[in-house]
């Protein structure tokens, strides 16, 4: 129930919200969209989704601004990306628009669960593709479900916004493979890193750092966001094959553009850590994380080393990345003009 939410206390975490919006794909076209309140969905146990992992999802956040108006984040951008990874998979994909249609009726038939604004909280909108139709061979699917789901959400991690966390490099585990789907947001992207990251959270770290799979060198993404550092003047962000494309990160480096900082998309070496003067995981869920640690445990011989990577205060967030989430989230709540034309009014 709605009425009973603590919107100042709401983590990441599924709700039930009033429902799910689908669309099934079927002989070449998809079905016209319908809003249902049952939350099961009923398809074969055969269905590829089961076997093979043919799905794959989005992540992207509503916001209700200081003006009472109701703004989505860029949702022409997860529309795109959702594309290119139904597409990777070979399954029939939605169009920009049905992908739009969608998000805005979900968030319109659960309006009660958006949260209000001044709570620092959002609804995240779920998109998720999955193939349907029964079968035993690998095959990509022939049926395809398309739901946007929601639920209201705050931190992700539980901690207090720019509150700063730790990390650890994943030496021993890799989330995507060299030419592999590391650049897609698959699904099965995510089961590879769901041990090294328990182990990671057992450990008491809040971030997980993956590095380049083919040569562990060069910095890659954190499992759940982009990396991103400040050294002087520059915005600091990999450029590499195996990283998701976040839009979170397209959007923070035109914001630094716009402060005058020099935006670069490079190579970034494990050791470079110890040159730079902010740290943070960045994407939808996590908004901008800050990262004070990075801890490198590698083996040698019969030892384990760490490293510790000591970066920024861990009381406080740095200055240029707090003035990043200022402008950013400024403008998802209507507090600064959306100059980039990036928010999607809800009439
Ligand atoms: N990298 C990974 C692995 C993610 O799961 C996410 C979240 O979507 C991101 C990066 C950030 O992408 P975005 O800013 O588009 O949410
Ligand atoms: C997002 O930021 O939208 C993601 O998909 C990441 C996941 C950790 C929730």
């Amino acid at each position: 129930m709605a009425e009973q939410l603590d919107f100042g206390a709401l983590g990441f975490k599924y709700r039930k919200t009033n429902v799910i919006v689908s669309s099934y794909f079927k002989d070449g076209q998809w079905s016209a969209p319908v809003a249902s309140a049952d939350f099961n969905f009923d398809f074969s146990a055969f269905a590829g989704v089961f076997h093979y992992a043919n799905s794959c999802f989005e992540g992207l956040k509503a916001f209700r601004g200081v003006d009472g108006k109701i703004r989505l984040f860029r949702p022409d951008e997860n529309a795109k990306r959702l594309q290119r990874s139904g597409s990777h998979l070979d399954m029939a994909v939605p169009s920009e628009e049905m992908f739009i249609e969608m998000c805005l009726r979900c968030v319109k038939e659960n309006i009660e669960f958006l949260p209000p604004y001044g709570y620092n909280a959002s609804m995240y909108l779920r998109p998720v593709l999955i193939g349907c139709n029964p079968q035993l061979g690998i095959a990509s699917s022939t049926e395809v479900l398309f739901a946007v789901m929601c639920a209201p959400v705050g931190s992700y991690s539980g901690a207090a916004s720019l509150s700063p966390g730790t990390a650890v490099i994943a030496r021993n585990y890799d989330r995507a493979a060299p030419n592999g789907t590391g650049a897609f947001k698959l699904s099965a992207n995510y089961a590879t890193s769901l041990h090294p990251y328990n182990m990671a959270h057992r450990q008491g770290y809040r971030e997980l750092l993956f590095l380049d799979p083919a040569t562990k060198t060069y910095i890659d993404e954190f499992g759940s966001s982009n990396f991103l550092a400040i050294k002087g003047n520059s915005y600091v962000t990999p450029l590499s094959d195996s990283v998701l494309p976040s839009i979170t990160n397209k959007s923070l480096q035109a914001v630094a553009e716009d402060f005058g900082l020099k935006v670069e998309k490079r190579r970034v070496p494990v050791e470079e850590l110890a040159e730079f003067e902010e740290v943070n995981a960045c994407g939808t869920a996590v908004v901008i994380t800050p990262i004070c640690s990075v801890d490198d445990k590698q083996k040698l011989e019969d030892t384990v080393v760490t490293k510790t990577y000591k970066i920024g205060s861990p009381d406080k967030c740095g200055a240029v990345s707090e003035k990043l989430y200022k402008r950013l989230r400024g403008i998802q709540d209507g507090l600064e003009e959306d100059t980039h034309n990036w928010c999607l009014y809800l009439d």
